[in-house]
């Protein structure tokens, strides 16, 4: 098991560069399932979500050429199987992505059911399985594999989300591009990584309009054919280094982001008695006075992001008076509070609504990382706590967070990964 030692109490100083997006990444490898040629993707994060991606087209008969740490060339004219039932399937959530794409290019497709993150509420899929019925496959889910089929191509279909889902926007995105006829998906999702794969699709023959709004329109092509993509920056690791530097202070140059995708967070940040300064593809985020309370909702983008809410309310658990928090997309995404309680932070959770006493100062403790971004938002606790912070479920961190610790490190923080064996009998034998 690995661990995340940290001795908090130096505020952030320097320079870092963020990584390509994980949520992009993880719905554009997919996509290159339905391109006949090779495909060659730039700013591709490296971090183990993508990892295991490549390893499941791998394993389906796709050619992966790395072409340096950023850089791979992707080859699935081989790949002739529909199924992807791996065991590998049920760590990541962007795994249904399979389905969209393995639909558009067979007509069918058997997928394991995806795991990935579980904040603790449910996760369905029904909005995905509405779209693809609605395209005319038929649809079934037996001992956790997702199973559809068409007799032919897939159709285009009109389709209206009930709910803004960023995951079935996508899904039905992919099966609709190489799909007979026209698909209009009203309700659609306006994130980052929407646009993103809209944009690597067409720069390989799709025809896909309206991403970045709630209607998007796709005219299905017969073929999609090789090029050169690159992933945008990610806007959630910029957007969790922002927090970090908010919380512990200091001064920091944040590289390779687009401002405008930070808007939601930086506004807030402001509010918050942080200064944030846009450059062309940079941020400079700086903290010299006293944190401010605030009032947040996450809500879909342009909203403040599901996704940072963790971070957030982590530095807000510093902040001059009573703050409160809502998660209005995600159900139940407070688990990691009781890990902060640990630390001495005031949050009480009721319902989707946390309420956040600020407090002078967080102690470090041993606290175990549940999530992604619950294993951030205690990495910020450790930095601005007093005291040595432990952190436990480093593994989550991996899957989004190209390293983490080196890039902490050049900012200055105090932060060691240190291997601790499992077994106490092995740890005898090694001390020995
Ligand atoms: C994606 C992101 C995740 C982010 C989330 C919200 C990826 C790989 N993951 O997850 O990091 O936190 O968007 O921005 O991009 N829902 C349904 N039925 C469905 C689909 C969704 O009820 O069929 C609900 C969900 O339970 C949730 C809400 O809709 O309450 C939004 O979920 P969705 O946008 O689909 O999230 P994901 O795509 O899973």
């Amino acid at each position: 098991m690995t661990k995340y030692v940290i001795k908090g109490g130096r505020p952030l100083q320097g320079e870092i560069t963020v990584s390509g997006a994980k949520n992009a990444a993880v719905a554009i490898i997919p996509a290159a399932l339905m391109i006949d040629g090779v495909c060659r993707i730039e700013n591709i994060p490296q971090i183990s979500d993508v990892t295991m991606l490549l390893k499941i087209l791998e394993q389906m008969g796709a050619k992966i050429r790395t072409v340096n740490k950023h850089t791979v060339d992707i080859d699935c004219t081989g790949v002739v199987t529909h199924e992807a039932t791996f065991d590998t399937m049920r760590r990541i959530r962007a795994s249904y992505y399979l389905i969209g794409a393995l639909l558009g290019r067979f007509g069918k497709a058997s997928v394991a059911m995806p795991g990935g993150c579980n904040f603790g509420g449910a996760r369905p899929i029904d909005q995905h399985i509405k779209g693809f019925t609605a395209m005319g496959a038929a649809m079934d889910v037996r001992n956790g594999i997702v199973f559809a089929e068409t007799p032919g191509r897939v159709q285009g279909a009109s389709i209206y989300f009930d709910i803004n889902s960023v995951g079935a926007t996508i899904n039905i995105m992919l099966a609709a591009t190489l799909a007979e006829g026209r698909t209009v998906i009203e309700n659609a999702a306006r994130e980052p990584h929407v646009v993103d794969l809209a944009n690597f699709l067409n720069s390989m023959g799709a025809d896909i309009r309206g991403a970045g709004t709630d209607v998007i329109k796709i005219k299905g092509v017969k073929k999609l054919t090789g090029g050169f993509y690159s992933i945008i920056p990610d806007q959630i690791e910029a957007g969790t280094y922002m927090a970090a530097v908010a919380g512990t202070g200091g001064e920091v140059l944040i590289k390779n982001v687009i401002p405008k995708h930070l808007d939601c967070i930086s506004g807030k940040l402001r509010e918050m008695g942080v200064e944030v300064e846009d450059m062309a593809d940079a941020v400079v985020v700086r903290r010299r006075g006293p944190l401010l309370k605030t009032t947040i909702k996450t809500l879909p983008y342009p909203g403040f992001p599901t996704d940072m809410q963790p971070q957030i309310s982590t530095v807000l658990c510093l902040a001059d008076g009573t703050s409160v928090v809502t998660d209005s997309v995600f159900e139940s995404r407070f688990k990691y509070v009781d890990e902060l309680a640990k630390m001495g932070a005031q949050i009480q959770v009721s319902g989707r609504t946390a309420i956040i006493e600020g407090i002078d100062r967080l102690t470090g403790a041993p606290v175990k990382a549940g999530d992604l971004r619950a294993g951030a938002a205690l990495v910020i606790a450790g930095l601005c706590a007093g005291g040595t912070t432990e952190i436990e479920g480093v593994n989550y961190l991996e899957r989004g967070y190209e390293d983490l610790v080196l890039k902490l490190r050049a900012l200055g923080a105090d932060i060691t990964e240190v291997f601790v064996p499992d077994d106490p009998i092995v740890a005898e034998r090694e001390a020995v």
